[in-house]
């Protein structure tokens, strides 16, 4: 027990006869990339006469320890292998302070240094200052450009590139959350810096279409960065219908990512400059005349693919009045042709039996037609369902004579 006390004692002398000693004092810095640098460094408790201030530094492009710049009381900082105008010594040679100021600091930079200061008589004391960097990534968020399918893609790419320390990178994706799937894939390099690139996953469905997410970087070097990515999956022009505004203007609409652009045309004809108005998705017929008479096309395509929509139009004078008759030919003929003959207030008999003289051609069976109104929207139940049916099978048959006209004309 004795010697322990004594050791114990001894322990706090000998603590005692150190702190008397000459100390120099440094420490450790780091800065951010481009940022200034303070490498500050004196020396304490003592009265010895400061005869030079040595700086040594080890970089990552020096890796050997050697001596670049002194401090003589008389001649100032001197540059031992060349200058460098980013170092200036703000210290104080009197007061036995050897600070150095390095600014724009770049990752080169980045190691150790040393201050030496040769004293009369006690030698040299020295310290060492690591000197660490703080480099922050370039950002940015990639898109893949997905199209859609049923087969999982990937949707984009977050990168922080070039970072030290490495960053975080992760996605926000909300309530798509049970949707996605994300890799995280990092790249180091030499020069101590790292590239994360973290890969955002799906399926390109049309709901996912639109939807907002978030990729989220953080680092050291960075307060946090968060990009908004908008998921867009891009399609060519889905079916074209040809909308009716008025009996004599109609608009082709689709959907399509990116947008689609408008085409109208004419089957075998050039459009008449003078008849017609043409604005983006809209045609506008100017004159009801026979001249008009014929099959318009709209055309919507983006950088994906094209589709097409058939107008057919057709003016003819019946009991001392002008009337339109169009059929507008989709591929679900039915709720179009249905959606005209409401909009034009025609009953249903006069509807069909329309559009099957317009060719000439009867071939659907007559007993199944009588004379009926058009069914309201809103009376749901058997008759509906019935007269929907029946309408389904003359728009077919319907369908194929028409082919077979236009094909004739
Ligand atoms: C040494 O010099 C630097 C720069 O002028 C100064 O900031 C620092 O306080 C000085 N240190 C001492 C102990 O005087
Ligand atoms: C910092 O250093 C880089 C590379 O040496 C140089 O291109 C840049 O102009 C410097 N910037 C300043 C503010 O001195
Ligand atoms: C990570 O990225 C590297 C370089 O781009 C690539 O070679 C490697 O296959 C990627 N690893 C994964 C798991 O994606
Ligand atoms: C680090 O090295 C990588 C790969 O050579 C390079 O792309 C990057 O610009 C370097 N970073 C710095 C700060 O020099
Ligand atoms: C659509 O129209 C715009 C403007 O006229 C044009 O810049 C673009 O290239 C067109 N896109 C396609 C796919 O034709």
């Amino acid at each position: 027990f004795i010697s322990f006390r004594l050791c114990f004692i001894l322990f706090i002398l000998f603590l005692f006869v150190l702190s008397e000693h000459i100390r120099v004092i440094g420490g450790s810095v780091t800065v951010v990339q481009e940022g200034t640098a303070i490498l500050s460094c004196h020396v304490i408790d003592t009265n010895d006469d400061l005869t030079q201030i040595t700086w040594q530094r080890r970089t990552r492009e020096k890796p050997h320890n050697d001596n670049f710049l002194t401090i003589l009381p008389r001649d100032g900082p001197q540059f031992v292998n060349g200058g460098d105008a980013r170092f200036k010594y703000i210290g104080n040679f009197n007061n036995k302070n050897g600070t150095l100021q390095l600014s724009n600091v770049t990752l080169k930079d980045e190691g150790s240094y040393t201050c030496i200061f040769t004293l009369f008589p006690s030698g040299n004391q020295k310290t060492e200052i690591p000197l660490n960097l703080l480099v922050p990534p370039f950002t940015n968020v990639k898109d893949n450009l997905p199209t859609l399918g049923t087969e999982e893609v990937l949707f984009a790419t977050c990168t922080a590139a070039g970072s030290k320390p490495p960053a975080e990178v992760r996605w926000l994706t909300g309530v798509l959350r049970d949707k996605m799937r994300t890799t995280t894939n990092s790249t180091h390099y030499d020069n101590g810096t790292t590239t994360t690139v973290s890969s955002l996953f799906g399926l390109p469905t049309r709901e996912i279409n639109g939807h907002q997410v978030q990729c989220v970087i953080s680092s050291d070097s960075l307060t946090k960065e968060t990009l908004p990515f908008n998921i867009q999956i891009y399609f060519s022009p889905t079916e074209v219908n040809i909308r009716v505004i008025t009996e004599d203007s109609f608009e082709c609409v689709t959907e399509a990512n990116p947008n689609a652009n408008f085409t109208w045309s004419r089957s075998g004809q050039a459009l008449l400059q003078s008849a017609v108005k043409v604005e983006g998705a809209k045609l506008q017929l100017l004159s009801l005349t026979s001249d008009l008479n014929g099959l318009y096309q709209c055309e919507a395509s983006n950088t994906y693919g094209s589709k097409h929509g058939q107008l057919f139009v057709h003016y003819h004078l019946a009991s001392g009045e002008i009337s339109l008759d169009l059929l507008i030919i989709y591929k679900s003929i039915l709720s179009v042709w249905t959606a005209n003959c409401y909009h034009h207030k025609i009953s249903m008999l006069t509807c069909k039996l329309r559009i099957i003289n317009f060719c000439g051609v009867r071939c659907f069976p007559s007993h199944g037609v009588g004379h009926s109104d058009p069914p309201s929207p809103r009376s749901a139940g058997d008759n509906h369902r019935q007269e929907q049916e029946k309408l389904q099978h003359v728009a077919r048959s319907v369908t194929v004579n028409l082919k077979r006209c236009y094909t004739q004309n």
